[in-house]
C-alpha cells in the first residue's frame, strides 16, 4: 500500500528520502513522488513506476533541501499516472502533501471546492486536502489549524504529511486509520507510514493514533487532536534492526523469509513453553486467561493467509479445548451486524496488525462487548494496541508480500493458545507435555523440509507453464490446501484452487485432464486412506500429481508423479510443516516465469483500504 516518509533537519533530504522510500517499495505500489522546499520554494517530482526511475530522474536536478516529503502510490482512485503520483500541490505550488487512505466523501468535497474555482490536476480523491488546506489557510489559519480544520470535514482514512512554503520550517502530518510513526533524532525528525523507512537514522518512535495532528520541526515534536486539544505522547523504543529489513544474501525476501522459518517459529516458542507441567505461560494474556477459558464460543476473524491459520486455529481449538470455534473473513465480519456477545472471546489474525477490515472487525466486536484479543507480528500496529489483550508472533519484519513465516508463526502461536486453554480445562499433564515436546521439534523439522529446496526447484521446472493447479487437502491440511493456492497466484499469477480433498468429486474433478496438476497434501493420518483414493480419482482422469506425503511413504510413489517427502509430527502440528514445501514450489515457479516475487503486481503487503 501506499507510503510515507519525510524529513526536517540539516541535512539533504533528498538522499533519505529516496533510500526511505526504497524500504517501503516493499509494500506494494505504482508510482513514486518526492516534494521538497528548496530557496523555500516546492519543487515536486513524480512518476508512474518504480522509486529507481524517479532516483534517476532527479539524479541532474541539483536537489539540496533540509525538509521534504516523498510517497509511493498504490492506486486507488485514478490509474497510476503522473498526474495521480503524490505530492498534489494547490494552486500556486505553494502547498504540497502525500497521503495514504481514501477520502471517502471528496466527491461531495470536490464539487464545493469546483464551485469555489480550485482547479484538479488529477482524479485522486486525496488531492482535495491541498485544496481544502489551502482554502482554511487564504482564511487567517496557520497550516497546523488548517489541517485539523480540513479534517475535521473529511471522512474516510488518512496517514498524511503536508508542507508550506510560508511556514518553511514545519512538516505538518496527521492519521486516521493509516499508521503514521514520527521519528526523533538529534537536529532531525522523521515521518514514516512504516518504522522500516527510518530505522537507518533513529530508533526513538512516537506512534500518531487516529484523529492526531503532529507538528513537527527540526528539534520540536508536538501533537494535537483535529479538535485542537493538546497530547502528550510516549517514546517508543524500536527493538527491530536494519539486517532483519535486509535480504541477507537471498535473491529476495520471500526465500529469505521462507528460508528463516526455523529461527522465527523458534523465536514464536521461546520462553513460552513450561515443559514440566505440559503447558505454556503467554504474558500478554496473563490478565485475560481466567475469563477466556470461560467463554461461550471463540471467533477467529482475519483476511487471507491470516485467514486461513484461523481456519487451522479453530481445527486446533475445537479438537483441544472443546470450545465452538467459528473463522469470519473480517470484510464479512464488520458489515453484517454479528450477533457477538461478552460470552465470546475474539481473536484478530494479522500480521501488519494494520489490515482496515481486520480492524475494523475489530472495532465493531469490542463495541458490541466481546474479549478481543490479538495475534499480530507488527509490535505497536494498531491492531495489538486496540485489542484488549495479545499474543504476538515475534516473526520479525516481512517484506515479501506473500506473507510465509508470519503464516508459520501464527500457527504456532494458535497452538500456545490452544495448548494454554486445554490445560486449563481437560487436557492432562502428559498430554500437554508431550504436544508441547512436538511443538519443540518443529524448528529441526522445519529444517529438513528446507534441504529439499533443489528438489522442488526441479518440480518447479516441470509444472512452471500450467496454467491452472488444484490444491487439495483434509482436516488440518485443508486450510494449507487454500494458502498453497493462494501464494501460488499471487506471485505466479497462475490460477489455482484449494479444496477440501473430498469435495472434488463434488465438482471440481470436471476440470482433471493431462493438463491439470493436482497437489495433495497427504500425510499419514486418520484421514490417508481417504486421500489416497482421491489421489486414485485423479490419476484415473490423467490428471498430473505432486505429493506432500511422510518421509516413510514409500507406497505413494507408484500413484504420484512426484512426492515431497518431509518429517511427521502430530497432526495438529503438520501444517507447519505441509505448508513450506507450497512455498518453495510457489516461489520457484514465479521465479521461473521471470516475475517480480516479492512485490507482485497489484498486491499490498498491508492493505490499509477496505
Ligand atoms: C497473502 C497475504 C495477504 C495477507 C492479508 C492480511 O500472502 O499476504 O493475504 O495475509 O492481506 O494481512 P495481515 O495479516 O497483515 O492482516
Amino acid at each position: 500500500m501506499c507510503g510515507i516518509v519525510g524529513y526536517i533537519g540539516d541535512k539533504n533530504c533528498v538522499p533519505i528520502l529516496i533510500n526511505g522510500l526504497k524500504r517501503l517499495e516493499y509494500r506494494g505500489y505504482d508510482s513514486a513522488g518526492i516534494g521538497i522546499l528548496q530557496d523555500k520554494k516546492s519543487l515536486v517530482v513524480k512518476n508512474k513506476g518504480k522509486v529507481s526511475f524517479l532516483e534517476d530522474r532527479i539524479e541532474n536536478l541539483s536537489l539540496n533541501s533540509n525538509i521534504g516529503i516523498a510517497h509511493t502510490r498504490w492506486a486507488t482512485h485514478g490509474i497510476p499516472n503522473e498526474q495521480n503520483a503524490h505530492p498534489h500541490t494547490n494552486h500556486d505550488h505553494s502547498i504540497f502533501i502525500i497521503h495514504n487512505g481514501i477520502i471517502e466523501n471528496y466527491a461531495v468535497i470536490k464539487k464545493s471546492l469546483l464551485n469555489q474555482g480550485y482547479k484538479f490536476n488529477s482524479e485522486t480523491d486525496s488531492e482535495v486536502l491541498v485544496h481544502m488546506i489551502d482554502g482554511f489557510i487564504k482564511n487567517g489559519n496557520d497550516l497546523q489549524k488548517s489541517v485539523q480544520l480540513a479534517l475535521n470535514e473529511v471522512e474516510g482514512t488518512y496517514g498524511l504529511a503536508v508542507i508550506y512554503s510560508n511556514e518553511p520550517d514545519k512538516i505538518v502530518a496527521a492519521r486516521k486509520g493509516s499508521p503514521l510513526v514520527v521519528g526523533l533524532g538529534d537536529n532531525e525528525n522523521f515521518i514514516a507510514s512504516d518504522v522500516s523507512a527510518i530505522l537507518a537514522h533513529t530508533k526513538q518512535v512516537v506512534y500518531l493514533e487516529d484523529g492526531e495532528v503532529a507538528l513537527i520541526t527540526k528539534n520540536s515534536f508536538s501533537a494535537k487532536t483535529i479538535y485542537d486539544k493538546e497530547i502528550q505522547k510516549e517514546v517508543h523504543e524500536i527493538t527491530m534492526t536494519l539486517e532483519e529489513i535486509d535480504k541477507g544474501g537471498y535473491p529476495h525476501f520471500m526465500l529469505k523469509e521462507i528460508m528463516e522459518q526455523p529461527e522465527t517459529v523458534r523465536n514464536s516458542i521461546r520462553g513460552r513453553i513450561v515443559l514440566d507441567h505440559g503447558t505454556v505461560k503467554l504474558g500478554g494474556l496473563i490478565d485475560v486467561v481466567d475469563s477466556l477459558v470461560e467463554k461461550k464460543r471463540i471467533i477467529i476473524t482475519a483476511c487471507g493467509t491470516s485467514w486461513h491459520s484461523g481456519l487451522v486455529g479453530e481445527y486446533m481449538i475445537e479438537q483441544f479445548c472443546r470450545i465452538p470455534t467459528e473463522v469470519e473473513y473480517a470484510s464479512e465480519f464488520r458489515y453484517r451486524n454479528p450477533i457477538v456477545s461478552k460470552d465470546d472471546a475474539i481473536f484478530f489474525v494479522s500480521q501488519s496488525g494494520e489490515t482496515a477490515d481486520t480492524l475494523a472487525a475489530l472495532r465493531e466486536a469490542k463495541m458490541k462487548g466481546a474479549l478481543v484479543l490479538g495475534i499480530c507480528n507488527v509490535v505497536g500496529s494498531s491492531i495489538a494496541r486496540e485489542t484488549n489483550a495479545g499474543v504476538y508472533t515475534h516473526a520479525g519484519p516481512e517484506i515479501g508480500v506473500a506473507s510465509t513465516k508470519a503464516f508459520t508463526s501464527q500457527l504456532v502461536v494458535l497452538a500456545l493458545i490452544t495448548l494454554l486453554i486445554a490445560r486449563r480445562k481437560n487436557l492432562s499433564q502428559v498430554d500437554g507435555k508431550n504436544l508441547a515436546e512436538e511443538l519443540l521439534k518443529i524448528p529441526e523439522k522445519i529444517e529438513a523440509i528446507l534441504k529439499l529446496n533443489d528438489k522442488i526447484e526441479q518440480i518447479a521446472e516441470k509444472f512452471k507453464d500450467s496454467s491452472n493447479f488444484l490444491y487439495l487437502g483434509r482436516g488440518y491440511n485443508f486450510p494449507v490446501a487454500l494458502e498453497g493456492a493462494l501464494k501460488l497466484k499471487e506471485i505466479s499469477y497462475i490460477h489455482a484452487e484449494g479444496y477440501p480433498a473430498a469435495e472434488m468429486k463434488h465438482g471440481p474433478i470436471a476440470l482433471i485432464d493431462e493438463n491439470m496438476p493436482a497437489i495433495f497434501i497427504a500425510p499419514k493420518d486418520s484421514t490417508y486412506d481417504k486421500i489416497i483414493s482421491n489421489i486414485q480419482e485423479v490419476k484415473a482422469r490423467g490428471g498430473k500429481i505432486i505429493a506432500i506425503a511422510n518421509e516413510d511413504d514409500d507406497d505413494i510413489d507408484n500413484l504420484v508423479d512426484f512426492s515431497i517427502k518431509i518429517p511427521q509430527t502430530i497432526r495438529m502440528l503438520m501444517p507447519i510443516l505441509t505448508v513450506i514445501p507450497l512455498q518453495l514450489l510457489a516461489y520457484h515457479i514465479a521465479v521461473k516465469k521471470g516475475l517480480n516475487v516479492d512485490q507482485p503486481r497489484n498486491l499490498a503487503k498491508s492493505v490499509t483500504v477496505e
